[in-house]
């Protein structure tokens, strides 16, 4: 069996659901794995959730369940919340199934047996919230370090011997640079372990929750202790192949859990164990609310489901597409070093200047130009080798960068590829290659065609379904790998583009606002307008937008009448404009147009008109079209 590139996630407490900052390690989990998954590798991406502990119990005290009932629920809770932010894990695991107690019992057993696990009274503080114990001189004013309220425990149990792998494991960190990043953290870690491990107290007093020690079932095993094994049990440890999965390549987690956790008892009982280090552990930063960590304590919780319902309202543009735009922000934002504060501010800016537009705008327009200037086919030019070499040198640095794990320098070199296409646009201007009949047309349309195809792969680890959508539009299978963009990745000439649909709308400060921009106009009785000037609410009653004439067909028995099928956003709208003798369907079909949308519908000759398109009158009477200065998307709001 080949090796397998293995990537974990912690495993969550099921007290409570995520939110930004819990789901930040899982998507950025995801995307280590979708990419990994594109660069070739077999990935094996791994996720669960966290059952024995004491909190879990008492959570479910409070919410009237017996324990199992409650971690069968809030697990299921998890599946359902990571399937919403298109999490694509390989294997879900909960420490209260039986494949993972039986390699705890086994880890047990022989760590027992090499003599690192020994019996010994414990006395000391423990903090439920962290499920952490404490020594008496660690406490900051009766409480924990991090301020949560510490109980007292007394009892005879098991410790285990930690302070015998400081040495090995200042070595490993010595001699494996990427074994921790991020470099900050990383010195975290080596000035805690000089300051001098102690063994761990790894047993509590048997409640009735928890895994019981093999062979004295009046305690249980300490959660974390339990809870780290799932990395191997969920492997199959010690049977068949799980020589293939381990060590894992990546394993992603906040920065609380690093240091007394991840990066100390972990390796040490792998060492303990006789078994191999992984290769990386990333402890990233936290997602602040202001000044402070979001967390479910401290009630400044923000959901990712409903920050994707949110915008979903306000920008219309699906659930799907929502989502995609707030994993985008996650990665995009992502505390790595240090930590970011999250604002909604930022959130729908970076919607509107990047997601908007740069990528969506970008692909939108060589959507579009290949259907007004191409029929909608990608002509038989040539890939415009300096231009490529541009897009391949961004996808240097994306590759590094990602390779690296700092996603959110990676999704800076993406936004280059949308900024290289729509300078390449620029520069190129086909519109009037167009004109002049200039053959280099053919090679420009094609490299912006390739382009979209290299705009989507990067932007497929992190925003699936936009990359799908990409991959549709270009009639083509969705990228699979990135080595296909060595070559012309499927954009052949002769292949033919879907309609264009613009991916994501801009988010204007009215919809951000919810309307707020209206109500702050001047009243009439504020304006006093003379007869024939409007107030500005009865010009907003007129809802103008930018529509895109998908066909176009004269009118029988009527001389000047033109049928047009128009797409406005989502919609299709049939309109009847009197531009017969001006235009020809030709050239019409393409362009695009500003259409009167909430007009009541009129029946003319058969046919309902939905609308009507803004025209001005010629000196001749003749009607002359009124069209964006350049390309907007389709359905995009006029005032
Ligand atoms: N159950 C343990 C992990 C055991 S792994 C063997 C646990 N669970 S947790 O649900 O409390 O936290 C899971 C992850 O969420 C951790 O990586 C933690 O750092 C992360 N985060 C929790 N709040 C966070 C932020 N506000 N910001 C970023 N990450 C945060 O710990």
């Amino acid at each position: 069996m080949s090796r397998r590139y293995y990537i974990t996630t912690p495993i969550y407490y099921v007290n409570s659901v995520p939110h930004i900052g819990t789901a930040l390690t899982t998507v950025a989990a995801d995307v280590n794995a979708r990419y990994q998954r594109m660069r070739g590798r077999e990935v094996f991406f791994l996720t669960g959730t966290d059952e024995n502990a004491t909190k879990v119990a008492e959570a479910a005290e409070a919410a009237g369940k017996t324990p199992k009932e409650f971690v069968d629920e809030i697990s299921e809770e998890f599946k359902r919340i990571w399937a919403g932010l298109n999490i694509r894990y390989d294997d879900f695991i909960r420490t209260t199934e039986e494949r993972h107690i039986k390699v705890v019992e086994e880890v047990w057993r022989r760590l027992l047996e090499a003599g690192h696990i020994y019996p010994g009274e414990y006395k000391g503080w423990y903090d439920v919230t962290t499920e952490t114990l404490y020594s008496e001189s660690e406490l900051v004013d009766g409480k924990s370090p991090d301020g949560n309220p510490v109980r007292e425990v007394s009892e005879p149990g098991y410790y285990f011997r930690l302070s015998a792998f400081a040495e090995p494991l200042l070595e490993h960190i010595e001699k494996n640079p990427r074994f921790i990043i991020p470099e900050t953290r990383k010195n975290e870690v080596v000035s805690f372990i000089k300051q001098g491990l102690r063994d761990v107290y790894i047993t509590r007093e048997n409640k009735g929750w928890g895994i019981p020690v093999p062979g004295d079932e009046s305690r249980v095993i300490y959660v974390w202790f339990d809870a780290l094994i799932n990395y191997i049990s969920a492997v199959g440890w010690p049977d068949g192949d799980w020589e293939s999965y381990w060590p894992a390549a990546a394993q992603w987690m906040g920065k609380d859990i690093l240091v007394r956790f991840h990066a100390t008892i972990w390796p040490a009982m792998l060492m303990g164990l006789g078994l191999p280090l992984p290769e990386t552990l990333i402890g990233h930063g936290w997602v602040l609310m202001g000044d402070k960590k979001i967390s479910k304590s401290l009630g400044n919780v923000v959901r990712p489901l409903e920050l994707a319902e949110e915008l979903d309202r306000s920008a219309g543009c699906g659930p799907e597409l929502a989502v995609d735009a707030v994993r985008w922000h996650m990665v995009r934002t992502m505390p790595f070093e240090n930590d970011t504060a999250f604002s909604m501010e930022e959130f729908q800016g970076r919607y509107n200047s990047e997601l908007v537009n740069i990528l969506s705008n970008g692909v939108h327009r060589v959507v579009s130009m290949t259907h007004n200037f191409c029929s909608g086919t990608v002509p038989d030019g040539a890939l415009d080798e300096a231009a490529l070499s541009q897009v391949r040198d961004a996808l240097a640095r994306y590759h590094a960068e990602m390779e690296a794990f700092r996603f959110d320098r990676a999704m800076d070199a993406a936004v280059e590829v949308g900024r290289i296409l729509n300078g390449y646009i620029d520069e190129k201007k086909p519109w009037d290659l167009r004109k002049q009949d200039d053959s280099r047309l053919s090679d420009v349309m094609r490299t912006m065609v390739w382009m979209v195809r290299a705009v989507e792969a990067v932007l497929r680890p992190v925003t699936p379904t936009v990359a799908d959508r990409l991959a549709a539009l270009l009639n083509l299978e969705p990228l699979a790998e990135f080595s296909v963009l060595d070559g012309d990745a499927g954009v052949t000439p002769g292949l033919k583009l879907a309609q264009p649909q613009p991916l994501y709308v801009r988010l204007s400060a009215q919809k951000k606002e919810e309307g707020k921009e209206v109500r702050e106009q001047p009243t009439q009785s504020q304006s006093s307008p003379a007869d024939d000037t409007i107030t500005i609410e009865d010009f907003l009653k007129v809802k103008l937008r930018i529509a895109r004439v998908l066909d176009a067909a004269p009118v029988e028995g009527a001389d000047k009448l033109m049928r047009l099928e128009l797409i406005v956003g989502d919609e299709r709208r049939q309109v009847l404009a009197g531009i017969r003798p001006q235009y020809s369907p030709e050239d019409l079909i393409g362009r695009q147009v500003v259409l009167v949308a909430n007009l009541a519908p009129r029946k003319m000759r058969g046919y309902e008109s939905q609308g009507m398109i803004l025209a001005a009158d010629g000196p001749n009477g003749e009607a002359i079209l009124l069209q964006p200065d350049k390309e907007a998307p389709d359905g995009t709001s006029v005032h």
